[in-house]
């Protein structure tokens, strides 16, 4: 059947509902991934581009995942249409320089919404590097949270924190960031991944300890290789594009401002491309 061409879908685990899991069989795809890595993926011939950072890989299986927060237009059709038996039409990549797995001997590694999936792969990076790895991962409230056994065996130390305090430490993941470094004086870099709005607050907490602070950017995203410009981004009063010189930036060089201001200009076209879908 036409649904089942392209690249099979093999398992899905909704999360809540809205956050959902794929894992897609692609076996070249899995051997060459890294962490911090993205695909685009196309549902059909005529169907959008979306740009989806690789929550995980298994080289044996053959297999990438993928988190996906359905809250726009592409994300909730693909949460209505993806599912086990089906396939993905088109899936591109891995993109983006992958994120470097520095010799830190401590690190946070920091997810926030869609960036607790990414986050994963990344803190079993710096636990088979031989670091300390303090996991710090935020949700809305104990019934969201996901993966804690996955995390839990790659990190020397967890910290849960949510919204309502109805699972581990209740606020921002700000403050889990904190809490670590209050109890740690040594802490060499944080790596931060969520909504824009939570990388700038994470690079402000930790700015003034001077401690390193990677931040993996997500802007709209459209060809993925440098042609289009759509993933313009300001690092350290330059400008960069997130698909090739990232996505992983310096936290504390990143214009947030200016990033917010963009991604908040396509709202409207974002908007309205969902009500098309509705109806
Ligand atoms: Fe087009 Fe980066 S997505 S230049």
């Amino acid at each position: 059947t036409a649904a089942a061409t392209g690249f099979p879908i093999v398992a899905r685990t909704d999360f809540s509902r809205t956050t959902f899991l794929l894992e897609v069989e692609h076996p070249q795809m899995a051997r060459a991934a890294r962490p911090g890595q993205f695909v685009i993926v196309m549902l059909d011939d005529h169907g959008e581009r979306i740009p989806l950072t690789i929550a995980d890989f298994d080289r044996e299986k053959g297999t990438i995942t993928l988190v996906i927060q359905a809250v726009g237009k592409s994300s909730r059709e693909m949460q209505s249409r993806c599912q086990v038996g089906g396939a993905l039409f088109g899936l591109v990549g891995p993109m983006g320089i992958p994120s470097e797995v520095s010799d830190a001997k401590k690190v946070i590694c920091v997810g926030g919404g869609l960036g607790v999936a990414p986050i994963f792969p990344q803190a079993r990076a710096f636990k088979e590097a031989g670091a300390h790895v303090i996991g710090v991962v935020g949700f809305r409230s104990a019934n969201l949270v996901f993966w804690e056994e996955k995390f839990r065996s790659v990190c020397d130390e967890f910290i849960i924190c949510t919204d309502d305090g109805s699972a581990g430490i209740k606020g921002l993941v700000t403050q889990g960031i904190e809490q670590a470094i209050a109890e740690h004086g040594d802490i060499d870099e944080v790596v931060a991944i969520g909504p824009p709005i939570m990388m700038r607050a994470c690079a402000e907490a930790t700015r003034p300890h001077k401690i390193k602070t990677m931040v993996s950017l997500n802007p709209i995203m459209v060809d993925g290789t440098g042609m289009c410009g759509g993933c313009r981004v300001r690092v350290g009063g330059k400008v960069k594009f997130a698909c090739v010189d990232g996505p992983d930036f310096d936290g504390h060089e990143v214009d947030f401002d200016d990033l917010m201001a963009r991604l908040q200009r396509y709202r409207p076209q974002e908007a309205e491309a969902m009500e098309q879908w509705l109806e």
